[in-house]
């Protein structure tokens, strides 16, 4: 089995250029379905969530190559609305195809797909929406079967912002007929960016970003290019790992709008950063203020991707400092893995109480999420010794190569199987 090896205790210092956005082109990528043609997507990630994609668009009869880093889709000869369900168990991200497909076919397939460690994931607000869009939706628990005469516009009331339902109604919206307002949108960039893709397609879509968006349904959608943009929880990762260890980065191919929140705490705990229009770049002591209280919420809050990092970091700080993860319900595996270096850490609900130590043992740990994974790895980076970690395709789920990414920092951190 592979695992990561860090021998630790080391300052990064470096430049590293940010990968495509795997929440980004998640969405997009479904979104292809909706272009009865082919689109070239340039700035894609090469990690296990888009090549899990590819295997869906495939098996639903579209063409897919890559081209250096862009992809080129063709949907032309699309063929079947059934999601294999292989995918699906593997990948609970896959239901973002539902809206692609009621829009395209007026009709979807798709299995249940599995919480994970970090929650239940339920996808009520998802079926809801669809049927106030005239969709009938049939669930027997294991299989989901949707379909539609056409998909009709509607107003759409979301009890709390959630990101993937947000892009699941804009996604059956676009080809839908008449005009769907949804209110109580999540705001995250990744939603922007789909809008962005579907408008240059096309879509008739207005306000994404804020909290109410309009989508006008339109006939169809034409070829287009566009360019995923960098991910900014990899950047929002690499910041941290600088932070906790200290050093002094420049992260090329993002600027800083789209992680404010993270940003204003890195310089309360003590880091400086200068904001460039494509790039990033931070100074550190390695030395951490604590911080007393960090929510994670919704966009433009403090983002749940960027807990376990964040944790990690604070393990270390000249004092105490609070978390709450307030967006999944069980975001704090890490925990018992993080006590193994040291840290002192008291879970009480949705409450994490940190009491920063002073010195991290390199440890023997386990990922069990992705960015969980993350969190550990900048651990492994801020003890002193060597540390090992298990399970690493969680994090090749998101990273396209985080060992080359950090050694580009002066890490001495490995792949190794
Ligand atoms: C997206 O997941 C991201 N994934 C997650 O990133 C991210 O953590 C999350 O948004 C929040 O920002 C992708 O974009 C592929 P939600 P999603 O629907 O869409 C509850 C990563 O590490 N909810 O906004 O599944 C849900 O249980 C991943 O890259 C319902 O109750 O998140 C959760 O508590 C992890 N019913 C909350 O809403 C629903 O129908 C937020 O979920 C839908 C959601």
């Amino acid at each position: 089995m592979s695992y990561i090896e860090i021998n630790g205790g080391k300052q990064l210092n470096g430049e590293v250029n940010i990968q495509g956005s795997k929440n980004a082109v998640l969405p997009i990528l479904a979104a292809t379905v909706l272009v009865n043609g082919i689109t070239k997507l340039n700035h894609c990630p090469k990690i296990l969530d888009v090549f899990n994609t590819i295997s869906i668009l495939e098996a639903i009869g579209c063409i897919v190559y890559w081209e250096n880093s862009s992809l080129i889709i063709d949907t032309t000869k699309l063929n079947t609305s059934t999601v294999p369900d292989e995918y699906v168990k593997q990948m609970r991200s896959s239901t973002i195809f539902m809206g692609a497909l009621l829009g395209r076919t007026n009709s979807v397939t798709i299995s249940y797909p599995g919480g994970c460690t970090i929650g239940k994931r339920p996808i009520n607000f998802h079926l809801e929406a669809f049927q106030e869009m005239n969709v009938s939706v049939e669930d027997d628990g294991n299989l989901i079967h949707c379909t539609t005469k056409r998909v009709k516009g509607s107003n759409i009331f979301f009890k709390m912002p959630s990101v993937g339902a947000t892009e699941n109604v804009i996604l059956a919206a676009v080809l839908a007929e008449g005009k769907t307002h949804i209110y109580n949108a999540a705001r995250e960039p990744e939603i922007t960016e789909l809008c962005k893709y579907l408008n240059a397609a096309g879509a008739k879509i207005t306000g994404a970003g804020k909290d109410e968006i309009v989508i006008d349904g339109v006939d169809y959608l034409h070829a287009v290019e566009y360019t995923n943009p960098s991910d900014r929880i990899v950047a929002g990762t690499y910041l941290t790992a600088v932070a906790g260890t200290g050093g002094e980065a420049v992260l090329n191919g993002i600027g800083c709008s789209s992680l404010q929140t993270v940003i204003s705490l890195l310089k309360e705990m003590g880091n400086t950063i200068l904001c460039g229009e494509d790039y990033i770049m931070i100074s550190s002591s390695g030395k951490t203020k604590p911080i007393p209280f960090i929510y994670t919420a919704p966009y433009p809050g403090f983002p749940t991707d960027m807990q376990s990092q964040m944790m990690s970091v604070l393990i270390k700080a000249s004092g105490t400092s609070n978390i709450y993860e307030e967006v999944f319900e069980n975001r704090y595996q890490n925990v018992p893995e993080l006590i193994k270096f040291g840290a002192d850490i008291v879970i009480n609900d949705k409450e994490a109480t940190i009491n920063g130590v002073s010195l991290l043992k390199g440890s023997d740990v386990f990922a069990s999420d992705l960015r969980g994974g993350a969190g550990l790895v900048i651990a492994g980076l801020m003890a002193t010794g060597k540390t090992t970690i298990h399970n690493p395709d969680f994090i090749k789920r998101g990273y396209e190569d985080i060992c080359k990414d950090l050694r580009n920092l002066g890490a001495d951190i490995r792949y190794m199987s």
